[in-house]
């Protein structure tokens, strides 16, 4: 197999890569932050319903438990910034953090990925006070599927740097992992 183009995409370089890929446009980005103070009024019911869906479950209440006051705090802030309209590198760099605080917990990415029906609930009521409800869904969505287009990137990344370590180079670990 060739090497990929996409392989040499790395870091925060993966913001343009995507903004190119999605065509965020200015536009999006204004709707999103017209938005702003009615995801701050949404965001405490998001942290409710995502921190009540986990402490149920015993597989996913060990990793919160004793933390759930500031977890609610850290996710009411990451979802009010999906509606900051300013997405540059600073986002990407703080959103690559987030993502590689999950892998460095031993998180499976099936669980973040098993709670955007929450996040996409919370999502719709704000949408529902926009003066253009079906453009703020457009871009909505594409900032939801940019971010969860980074934080499972950085899982690929992690395993990535690790067996390029073992093995000694990059890309002979990338063609181990299409095996
Ligand atoms: C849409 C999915 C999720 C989002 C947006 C999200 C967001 C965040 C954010 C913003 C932080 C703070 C990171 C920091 O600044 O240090 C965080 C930390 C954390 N998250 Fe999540 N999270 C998600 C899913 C989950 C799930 C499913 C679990 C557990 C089952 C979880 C467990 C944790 C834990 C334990 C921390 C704290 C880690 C530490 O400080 O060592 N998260 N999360």
């Amino acid at each position: 197999m060739e090497d990929r183009k996409s392989w040499a995409i790395k870091d925060e370089t993966i913001l343009d890569d995507l903004v190119q890929l999605m065509g965020l446009t200015a536009h999006d980005k204004e709707i999103l932050g017209s938005l702003k103070e009615q995801a701050k009024a949404a965001a405490p019911q998001l942290a409710e319903d995502f921190y009540a869906r986990l402490s149920v479950y015993p597989p996913t209440a060990e990793y919160v438990e004793g933390s759930v006051d500031r977890l609610k705090g850290t996710l009411q802030r990451w979802f009010i910034e999906l509606f900051s309209g300013d997405y540059g590198q600073d986002y990407i760099t703080g959103r690559l953090r987030i993502g590689h605080v999950h892998v460095r917990i031993g998180l499976p990415v099936r669980y973040p990925l098993a709670m955007l029906d929450i996040v996409m609930k919370a999502g719709g009521e704000v949408i529902a006070h926009s003066a253009n409800p079906g453009e703020a869904t457009q871009a909505f969505h594409k900032i939801l599927a940019l971010d969860i287009a980074i934080l499972t990137q950085t899982y690929e990344n992690s395993q990535l740097k690790h067996l390029a370590e073992m093995v000694g180079n990059e890309r002979l670990a990338r063609r181990m992992l299409t095996r």
